[in-house]
């Protein structure tokens, strides 16, 4: 391997996140199709492709809550693809879920102190880092409520701040934003960013609001029918003509175009 080939990533190109050639296909539906990922440490990454592309499949695969029908994951070097979902969590992999999963009765932080203790971490540290977490998220006012009692949007963050609380070295976030106010997505993207930053981990973010993507994403890959249909900054997707027509196509052109 040549020199300047080794220094693109920093020289370590054991630490990286990395699915190659993954597929997963269901009953008739090919979700995912010799799709190639990867995410590096301090960097976040926007997923984005219409309803259906594999997005929570591809996350849904390299975490572990499902298996691909072909191909590999790696997590900086090792090849986990056989590994439960619970073995990649203690190795650095947490994620979130698209449909926001708290435990409804229990405080706020108790669902945040979960997500240490679910990979090992004593009470004390638990508690230390579900204050942090709080702190950061804009959510200790809310600490000793049940957390069924937030909005859903708050709650998407009680389940950011759970997943961080396990200290991954990558964390996949599947629609975080979905449900907070548009006065809130900035302090998001915020948030977004410190994790990238002062946590030293990897951020994928699956998310439909396209301000929040472009304000956080060092890189963006678009999915189409489980293909890769493009990948570049966030710039360089603006731009792309493709990416506006199978995208926007689906949500908001093809929307716009029937209204006038
Ligand atoms: N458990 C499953 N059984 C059968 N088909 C599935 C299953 N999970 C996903 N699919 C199909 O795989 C394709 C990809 O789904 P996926 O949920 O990954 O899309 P997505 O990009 O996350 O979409 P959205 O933006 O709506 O969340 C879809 O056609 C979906 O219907
Ligand atoms: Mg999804």
């Amino acid at each position: 391997m040549g020199t300047s080939g080794a220094s693109r990533d920093g020289g370590s190109s054991g630490a990286r996140l990395r699915a190659t050639d993954v597929a997963r296909a269901f009953k008739g539906v090919q979700a995912l199709e010799g799709l190639n990922f990867e995410l590096g440490r301090h960097e976040v990454v926007g997923l984005i492709g219409p309803n259906g592309a594999g997005k929570t499949t591809l996350i849904n695969v390299i975490t572990g809550f499902d298996r691909p029908t072909a191909g590999a994951i790696e997590l900086d070097g090792v090849d986990v693809t056989g590994w439960p979902a619970s073995r990649r969590a203690r190795a650095g992999l947490a994620r979130t879920f698209q449909q926001g999963r708290v435990f409804g009765e229990l405080t706020v932080q108790e669902n945040v102190e979960l997500g240490a203790l679910g990979v090992g971490a004593g009470a004390h540290q638990a508690r230390a880092r579900a204050d942090e977490l709080l702190s950061i998220m804009q959510l200790a006012d809310h600490a000793k409520l049940p957390a069924s009692l937030l909005a859903h949007g708050e709650q998407r963050k009680v389940a950011v701040a759970r997943a961080l609380a396990s200290r991954p070295r990558y964390v996949l976030m599947d629609e975080p934003a979905a449900g907070l106010f548009e006065s809130d997505i900035s302090a998001f993207a915020e948030v977004i960013r410190s994790v990238r930053d002062g946590y030293d981990a990897g951020v994928l973010i699956v998310d439909h609001n396209m301000a929040l993507i472009m304000a956080v994403s060092d890189r963006i890959e678009v999915l189409d029918q489980g293909r890769s249909l493009a990948s570049g900054t966030p710039e360089e997707i603006r731009r792309n003509i493709d990416v506006a027509a199978a995208y926007l196509g689906a949500s908001g052109v093809t929307a716009e175009r029937e209204r006038g």
